[in-house]
């Protein structure tokens, strides 16, 4: 599937901020070497080399576009890999994943592995969207499963099983022996412009069904506009239904779970 930096980088500051709460919660001097698993555009990943000048700072992300994009970024070195291959290296004191586990079938165990093979004295911090059940996601979900629109796009999107709760997280970090801390936290953002929840999953959630979509027609004979235009065309009016626009924005709350994870020192 193919990212769009640029897509995803409009709403910087808002996806920005589940980032730096994860970072303030890692209390480690100077590691040795810090991954940022999933780094995306790389803007955040910065805030690493930044933080930590001395240690060895990587960013992975298994999209070309995302490495390309953050290939400007100084003091990181970044990689296209996808997560699902990495293992921890001896030395990775720090590893950081914000917004990417999602993206990832089977990263519980993948996390059970990381924590289990973290260094003494390791963090583990990672943010995942807990918002599967929102209305941004389940209108997504049930026009994609509509009769118009199932045999077009398959099995494209993944279900509302793709996050554990915080709970889940907490019981596999804990028995590895880390110490856990885990929350969640809503935001409220306040988003400008027309049909702004949908501009917003642009960026994200909707990349499977536009990549599926793409170059294809439109399910209806008669209509010449590409099949994406025509899906987020219905999909934005049931967006503004749900999130209408006030005087002051769309209001467009967004749950987000968090889990920072410290093995004890030997
Ligand atoms: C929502 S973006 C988050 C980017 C960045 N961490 C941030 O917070 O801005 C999700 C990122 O996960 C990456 N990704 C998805 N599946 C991945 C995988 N299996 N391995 C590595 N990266 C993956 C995508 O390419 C994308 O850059």
């Amino acid at each position: 599937m193919r990212w769009d930096p640029a897509q995803y980088s409009r709403y910087a500051d808002e996806r920005g901020r589940p980032f730096i709460e994860l970072l303030a919660r890692i209390d480690c001097a100077a590691p040795r070497r810090v991954v940022d698993l999933g780094c995306g555009p790389g803007n955040l990943t910065a805030l690493l080399a930044q933080r930590w000048p001395s240690a060895v700072v990587e960013g992975l992300d298994s999209s070309p576009e995302m490495i390309s994009q953050a290939a400007c970024v100084d003091g990181v070195a970044f990689r296209v890999e996808d997560a699902a291959d990495w293992s921890v290296p001896v030395d990775a004191d720090v590893v950081i994943s914000n917004a990417t586990l999602q993206w990832v079938p089977g990263h519980q165990e993948l996390l059970r592995q990381w924590a289990a093979s973290l260094p003494a004295d390791g963090w583990l911090a990672f943010q995942v969207p807990g918002n599967f059940g929102a209305p941004s996601h389940t209108l997504m979900r049930s026009l994609a499963d509509s009769a118009r629109w199932a045999p077009l796009l398959g099995d494209a999107l993944r279900h509302h099983d793709a996050v554990s709760t915080p709970v889940d997280y907490a019981e596999l970090l804990l028995p590895a022996g880390l110490t856990a801390e885990v929350w969640e936290t809503t935001y409220l953002h306040v988003l400008a412009g027309p049909d702004p929840v949908l501009d917003w999953v642009r960026g994200t959630g909707l990349r499977p069904v536009l990549a599926a979509l793409a170059d294809r027609p439109a399910p209806d004979d008669g209509d010449a506009r590409p099949a994406a235009d025509v899906f987020e065309a219905e999909y934005a009016a049931e967006l503004r239904a749900a999130y209408p626009p006030t005087e002051h924005g769309t209001l467009f709350p967004f749950r987000r779970i968090f889990a920072v994870a410290h093995k004890p020192p030997s």
